[in-house]
């Protein structure tokens, strides 16, 4: 019997690997968030034909997990609003190698969907939910979107068996900050794993102002003086969040700090945006475009090997090195790919 050869993992130029992919299925999004896509701007779409097929998508991700991708995680814009998602996932969920099967939503259209993505092979939800105080969230979503579809959203995934979820709530001073406990004591009362994360500069058109980072540091003392906490070790190389639990056993949550201490360091994210091109760095300009080799029958070898090469020669430290600019007084914001085209 021969046994398979060893294959090296493929790790890029500071030799981190490539572990996670995010799929952005859909650029489109049923809110405005202030901080990500202001309503007061004008958004150009893409077109139905720009974007991949699910049989596109698919064949993609197959070929990142024949390269060492375990982790899938979809995203938008909002991917509740692709029609028939269960269908990706379902497919998705086959791909042999992948270990873990998420999706990032703000939960509007998640009471109707929440069963038939579990049906289709789902593992977990992250919901985003920056606000309770119903006015305030109305506000954040640019579009009065009442907070109950959210809430309405979160019960239903919970009911069917999406457990634990995560929520993720963007911290920014003098806007939501006065929410940090609120929040705190709503995941803790529900069984969640609320994330913070620090405020991003990402895309263009947010107008990022580092005075409106609140950070980690500061969320863990104002949570710690409310509720102790302790740290806990990370769970996997590669994890955004640093994570805490509380020592009254009231469960656990999580910072994610990419401004003020960055975790470029051991960063093994790929990101598919829904016109099938691949960003290595959140805060990418350009993509590398494989829906176009794709489209003119590239075979799958080919393809891998513009993924191994693109991965091979990664730089990508964006963060770390907007922390040296800042702390040394020369930071300029520079043109990005926006953060609903790629799907944080
Ligand atoms: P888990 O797998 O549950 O740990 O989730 P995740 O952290 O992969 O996914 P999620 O979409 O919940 O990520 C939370 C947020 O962290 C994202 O929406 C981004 O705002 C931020 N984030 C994720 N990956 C990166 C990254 O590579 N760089 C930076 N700067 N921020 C990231
Ligand atoms: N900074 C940090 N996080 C952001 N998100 C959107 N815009 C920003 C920003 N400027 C969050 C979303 C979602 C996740 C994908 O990223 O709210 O939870
Ligand atoms: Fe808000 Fe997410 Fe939509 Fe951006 S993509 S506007 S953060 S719900
Ligand atoms: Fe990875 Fe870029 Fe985020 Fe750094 S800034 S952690 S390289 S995605």
């Amino acid at each position: 019997m021969s046994s398979q050869p060893a294959v090296d993992p493929l790790t890029d130029s500071l030799g981190r690997p490539l572990d996670d992919l995010r799929i952005s299925v859909t650029d489109r999004c049923n809110f405005r968030c202030t901080f990500c896509m202001p309503a007061d701007k004008r958004y150009d779409f893409l077109a139905r034909r720009e974007i991949l097929s699910f049989e596109e998508t698919t064949r993609l991700a197959r070929i990142f997990v024949g390269l060492g991708v375990r982790k899938i995680r979809l995203t938008g814009g909002e991917p509740l609003l692709r029609a028939e998602l269960p269908i990706l996932i379902a497919a998705l969920s086959t791909l042999d190698g992948v270990e873990d099967l998420a999706l990032t939503s703000n939960a509007a259209l998640l009471d109707r969907q929440a069963e038939s993505l579990v049906e289709a092979g789902l593992h977990r939800v992250t919901v985003s939910l920056h606000a309770l105080d119903p006015a305030l969230f109305s506000r954040l979503s640019g579009l009065d979107v009442p907070i109950e579809r959210v809430l309405n959203g979160l019960e239903a995934a919970q009911k069917a068996g999406l457990k634990p979820i995560k929520l993720n709530t963007v911290v920014i001073r003098g806007t939501n900050d006065h929410e940090i406990i609120p929040l705190a004591r709503f995941a803790r009362e529900q069984g969640h794993t609320l994330r913070y994360i620090e405020y991003m500069d990402v895309g263009t058109v947010n107008a990022w102002d580092p005075k409106g980072v609140f950070s980690a540091a500061e969320i863990i003392d104002l949570i710690d003086a409310r509720w102790p906490l302790e740290a806990l070790d990370p769970e996997r190389r590669g994890e955004v969040a640093s994570r805490w639990r509380y020592r009254d056993g009231g469960g656990e949550i999580g910072v994610i700090s990419s401004v003020t201490q960055p975790f470029c360091g051991d960063c093994t994210r790929a990101r598919l945006s829904a016109e099938g091109k691949v960003f290595t760095c959140l805060f990418g300009k350009v993509g590398h475009d494989l829906k176009t080799p794709l489209r003119d029958g590239e075979s799958d070898a080919a393809l891998a090997d513009r993924i191994r090469s693109l991965w091979a020669a990664r730089t990508d430290r964006y963060s770390e090195q907007r922390s040296v600019d800042l702390a040394q007084g020369r930071f300029q914001p520079s043109e990005k790919v926006e953060m609903f085209r790629i799907g944080g």
